[in-house]
């Protein structure tokens, strides 16, 4: 069958292809977009086109230049245990996800050898000889340890220049001689270190909602933990693809660790700001679960990656959202309701709102279908 996706047709520049096959056959070679680098590729192959989504031809600005940033936040305060030192920290943290949807934290308690080891055994994964990265690849929505190139290649209008490696670490981790052996102690420790970070994080998140500390952790918010180890090889043409398209995140947060290639953008006041990688700091995102539970007090913001002509670039994203349960159903939290402040979302299963995500065309929010 001869496809030719929306955005090509909406362009009317790009003759139609036999898309469905060349996705196919990228996705039977198992060797990521990583396996084309090795092959030697200088064009990025059609399947990869991303059109007028372009970060180029989207209409909006980048300010790579601008003077305009993510709030940085150290937490350096609430490990010493005083009070009002803890609450200008909250209250930084409740400016940063109100306003922004993103911050970046530093003196966070995970040391920067462990930040550092993880994104090397990352490397290690991705860099590995394809016969053995293969030995990994699947779609099979079961496996816990699942390394793949573009989550949904069947259903987006294009791919993207990623590779991920995706951990479920919690709340039923894999055995350890299911990870991959380049990264299996790394992954463990970091894991470790991220989750009782996590716990902080949600601790400062409910107080920045104004609610008891313990709420989001007590809402089960901290309890699944999927680990995405991300590759984006360097890109013959990077000004045709993406690294990642735009998108917010369909969890309650999302703790991320950067390499210093950079190349992740946030939408801000309808402009694309560079997150600048800052060595030993993790970048912090609201997802969509946190934007309906805390009715719309904090927001869940688009993101993307841009394709760069060098790399690899490496990231970590630390995935948190409830243990997958469909009978678990999340809405506006009661204490965050008032007359002035009545629900704007309605009652939704985690499995319906993951149908609304997944069908979701690019840069709709999923939450859209949930307003009252
Ligand atoms: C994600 C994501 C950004 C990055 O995994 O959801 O937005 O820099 N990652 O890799
Ligand atoms: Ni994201």
């Amino acid at each position: 069958m001869v496809i030719t996706s929306k955005d090509e047709l909406d362009r009317g520049t790009v003759s139609s292809y036999d898309r469905e096959s060349e996705l196919k056959a990228f996705d039977e070679s198992k060797a990521g977009v990583q396996g084309l680098v090795e092959r030697g590729v200088t064009k990025v192959p059609r399947i990869f086109y991303c059109g007028n989504s372009n970060y180029l031809s989207d209409g909006l600005t980048s300010e790579s230049n601008s003077k305009l940033s993510v709030p940085l936040i150290d937490l350096t305060t609430i490990h010493h245990g005083d009070p009002i030192l803890r609450d200008d920290v909250v209250r930084e943290v409740q400016y940063a996800c109100e306003k922004w949807g993103f911050f970046q934290v530093i003196n966070h308690g995970i040391p920067t050898h462990v930040l550092d080891e993880m994104i090397k055994g990352t490397f290690r994964f991705h860099q590995q000889d394809a016969n053995v990265r293969k030995e990994f690849y699947t779609r099979d929505p079961s496996r816990k340890v699942v390394y793949v190139s573009n989550y949904s290649l069947y259903h987006d209008s294009f791919a993207t220049w990623r590779d991920s490696l995706g951990c479920l670490m919690a709340p039923h981790p894999p055995k350890a001689e299911e990870l991959p052996d380049v990264c299996r102690d790394i992954v463990i420790e970091y894991s470790k270190e991220v989750m009782v970070f996590a716990s902080t994080l949600f601790e400062l998140l409910a107080e920045a909602l104004g609610l008891n500390r313990f709420h989001l952790k007590e809402m089960g918010c901290a309890e699944g933990f999927l680990l995405l180890c991300h590759f984006y090889p360097p890109c013959p043409e990077p000004e045709l693809t993406m690294g990642n398209s735009k998108h917010t995140d369909n969890d309650f947060v999302t703790i991320l660790l950067q390499d210093q290639v950079g190349g992740l953008q946030v939408l801000h006041d309808n402009k694309w700001i560079d997150v600048t990688p800052i060595h030993g700091a993790l970048v912090v995102n609201i997802g969509d679960l946190l934007q309906l539970v805390s009715n719309d007090k904090f927001i869940s913001v688009q993101h993307r990656v841009i394709a760069k002509e060098i790399g690899p670039r490496i990231s970590v994203a630390s995935l948190f959202r409830t243990d997958d349960d469909d009978s678990i159903v999340y809405g506006p939290i009661k204490e965050l309701l008032s007359e002035e402040s009545p629900p704007v979302y309605r009652d939704v299963s985690l499995k319906e709102y993951l149908t609304h995500y997944y069908a979701k065309g690019i840069g709709t929010s999923a939450l859209s279908h949930l307003r009252l």
